[in-house]
Parts: structure tokens; sequence; C-alpha cells
């Protein structure tokens, strides 16, 4: 299981050295996520800040797209250093053009939904796509609580890629902590999210081994 801290729990008076600290404790990945103040009621940063911060570590960069129209600013995203680019399905960019063009661009395409939509709506995509983003909570802020009813996306995404026998990452986004991680574990994922639960610990390390350790099916 691999460890993606979401910047947006970050303090962001000092954004580098709270990144490197997540390197330093174990985190292989960092997710950012961006919004836009329409796709999500909340605005947070967009590629110049990630431009910077990328070469602040090693991990692999995992954007998270939260806005409208995610087709316009693939590029940005790609020039800012972006490994993952994931956008949602609900945006309004036509879904196969932004998968072209995210791979277009030298950058590895995945797709997200809300909590509310149905997974079968994204199921056509798979065989497109690098990444599933399964979200447990509703897009849009940190800190909200786990939505259990949303894991059984993770097993559908997972059995769905073994059938089609595909190599898809699987990360899972919201509401993470040391106890839930098994189930979403059990459930496929090879990925997790995790913003409060890392940033706010008083042992990032620890909390990460702990996370780790607990994900092992
Ligand atoms: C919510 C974001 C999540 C969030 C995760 O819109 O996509 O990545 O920051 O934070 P926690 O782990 O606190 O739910
Ligand atoms: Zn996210």
């Amino acid at each position: 299981m691999k460890i993606s801290p979401s910047v947006l729990s970050a303090d962001f008076s000092k954004l580098d050295r709270e990144l490197e600290k997540m390197w330093n404790s174990g985190a292989e990945w960092i997710h950012y996520d961006v919004m836009d103040g329409l796709f999500v009621p909340n605005i947070t940063f967009g590629a110049p800040v990630i431009k910077c911060l990328k070469d602040k570590t090693k991990a692999v960069s995992d954007v998270h797209l939260m806005i409208e129209d995610p087709i316009k600013y693939i590029e940005d995203f790609a020039n800012a250093g972006a490994d993952y680019i994931t956008f949602h399905i609900e945006s309004k960019s036509d879904i196969k053009q932004t998968i072209q063009k995210i791979k277009d661009c030298g950058c590895k395409a995945g797709l997200t939904l809300r909590p509310k939509t149905d997974i079968n709506k994204l199921l056509p995509y798979l065989e497109m796509i690098d990444l599933v983003l399964i979200m447990t909570v509703e897009p849009g802020f940190s800190g909200q609580s786990f939505m259990a009813d949303q894991v059984e996306k993770i097993k559908i995404v997972r059995q769905k890629a073994k059938e089609l026998n595909l190599d898809l990452i699987i990360n899972v986004d919201g509401g993470i902590n040391t106890e839930n991680i098994n189930i979403v574990s059990k459930a496929g994922a090879d990925v997790v999210v995790s913003g409060s639960t890392v940033f706010k610990s008083e042992d990032p390390a620890k909390t990460i081994a702990e996370l780790k350790k607990n994900a092992v099916v």
C-alpha cells in the first residue's frame, strides 16, 4: 500500500518542508487537490504551486482536479510536473478527449467520480486509463468522515480490471485512517490519500508505518 498525503491538510506557510517531512516519513506519493470554486465550493491552488513543490521530493505527483473544465488546463499541470492527472467524470470536458490530452502530454491518466455517481458510468473508460480514484467523501474539503458505502465501488473496479487483465491503480480518497485502511485495502486499493490523518499526526512516520501495517490484507 502506498500513501499519498494530501497537500490540502498541510501548513501552507511552509509547504516545501511539509512535503519533505512526508517523503522522509515514508510517503511515496503526494496528492494535490486542485479546486476552482465552481466544480466544488472551495478554492485551493493551481499548477504554479505544484511546479514549485514537485522537485522538493522524489514522490509521485498525484494531481486530483476538482475543476469544471479540466481539458483547458492539462498542459499546465503536465508542465508543472504532474505524474498522474485525475479528473472527474462529472466535469464538463469531453472524457475521451481529456484522457487523450493527458496521455499526449506524457502523463498517466486517472478518472474519478463523486460518491453519488454510479460506478457504471466510469467502467467503460477503464481500458483507456491508468488509475481510478474512488472518493470516500464528497469532494471539496479535508477532514470529513469516511463513507463506507463507497467500498463496494473499489471491489467492482478491482474485479473489472481483473477480468480485462488491466494494470490499473486504484487510489482511494477521503477520511482514511489507521482503522478503515484495512477495509479499503482488502477491497483492492493500491494507494490511499491521507490528509488530516498524516498531517495532524504528531509523528507522521509512525502514522504512515501504522497505516501500511494495518493495510496488509
Ligand atoms: C477532498 C479531497 C481529499 C481530502 C482528503 O475533496 O479530494 O483529497 O483532502 O483529506 P482527508 O484525508 O482529511 O479526508
Ligand atoms: Zn483528493
